[in-house]
């Protein structure tokens, strides 16, 4: 099967219905999407993935009005957030319907529900008579991909199609949130800022696991690895403890060092984070590809879109 990539949505939309993956953008990464309530179209997500059976997908669907066929309640707080941020980079985890294959939630009691902005997929997903269950479209613990290409790359012969709706606009996977006693709980830090969360939410509470738990593999440290070591931290200092090394540099803006730069990577001249997120994922794959011995990446400043590319440089580290 050699994958073609356009922008033809009714074969997109035929591949899914004979129960084949697709490459589909959305704002965040492009997605690796299948007929969410077909199983063996999820399982075969999995394979093409080699990522383990036990970590929950995300459900993709047209509009937040959809989220109670899925899921047994949705409490008030969702309905705001989701009328503040849908469609946008928010994903809820509420308790499931039984008309969700356990194999999309890997056996778990929620399943995760979003609306992704962009326009080729839901246009794709209002043909549809099913939502589409989709992990970021990259092998398991690899950066994750933000054009049609990056898909291409490494997954073209476990697809059908790739429907190419150009670079991801935001470039950093969806805010994970669950709702709690009435709060809001968030599970990955992403697309929707805290600082944005709390105007619509009140104080969220953070619980972003650090360890290896098998039910967030966006949480597992060793994801989003390049195949060079990656290092994050202070740049100056870094590259003194590198010295002797081919460096690949990865830095908000321009910062002058003195080792053996062979590559480098600004992700934002004007020291803007969020246009800093949408272009790590890509810088990252760049850097991947030069023959630096090492990356060192510099540590983001801790508010704004700085969490999520700070969380996403902490898992690509060794
Ligand atoms: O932006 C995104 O969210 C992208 C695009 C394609 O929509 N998708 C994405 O999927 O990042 P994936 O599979 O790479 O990450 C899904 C995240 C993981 O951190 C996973 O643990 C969490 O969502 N998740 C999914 N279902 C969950 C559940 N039932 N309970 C807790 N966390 C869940
Ligand atoms: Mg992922």
């Amino acid at each position: 099967m050699s994958a073609i990539t356009g922008t033809d949505i009714q074969q997109a939309a035929q591949a899914l219905r004979n129960g084949d993956l697709v490459g589909i953008p959305t704002e965040t990464v492009y997605g690796l999407a299948a007929n969410a309530l077909n199983p063996d179209a999820v399982l075969r997500i999995y394979e093409a993935k080699g990522r383990p059976a036990f970590n929950p997908l995300i459900v993709h669907v047209h509009d937040a009005n959809e989220f109670a066929k899925y899921a047994l309640e949705v409490p008030a707080i969702v309905k705001e957030l989701a009328l503040e941020f849908c469609p946008g980079p928010l994903t809820f985890v509420l308790p499931k319907k039984s008309i969700v294959p356990d194999i999309v939630t890997g056996g778990g009691e929620t399943v995760a529900l979003r609306v992704p902005g962009h326009p080729l997929t839901l246009k794709l997903l209002a043909q549809l008579d099913f939502p589409l269950a989709a992990p970021s479209a990259n092998p398991f613990g690899y950066i994750s991909p933000v054009t049609a290409m990056h898909v291409a790359e490494q997954l073209e012969d476990k697809v059908s199609y790739i429907l190419d709706g150009g670079p991801c606009m935001i470039g950093v996977e969806s805010t994970v949130v669950m709702p709690e006693n009435g709060k809001i709980v968030v599970l990955r830090v992403g697309g929707v800022p805290i600082e944005e969360l709390e105007r619509v939410a009140g104080k969220v509470e953070l619980r972003v696991n650090m360890s290896s738990d098998p039910k967030s593999p966006g949480q597992l440290k060793s994801h989003y690895a390049p195949r060079i070591p990656l290092v994050l931290g202070n740049v100056q200092e870094l590259v003194a403890q590198h010295a002797g090394k081919k460096i690949a540099l990865l830095t908000l803006g321009e910062e002058q060092v003195s080792g053996n730069v062979v590559a480098k990577e600004i992700l934002s001249p004007k020291h803007d984070l969020k246009e800093a997120a949408s272009n790590l994922f890509a810088a990252m794959r760049r850097l991947d590809k030069s023959d630096a011995d090492i990356i060192i990446a510099q540590l983001m400043p801790d508010y704004g879109f700085g969490l999520a590319i700070n969380d996403r440089l902490f898992r690509a580290q060794l």
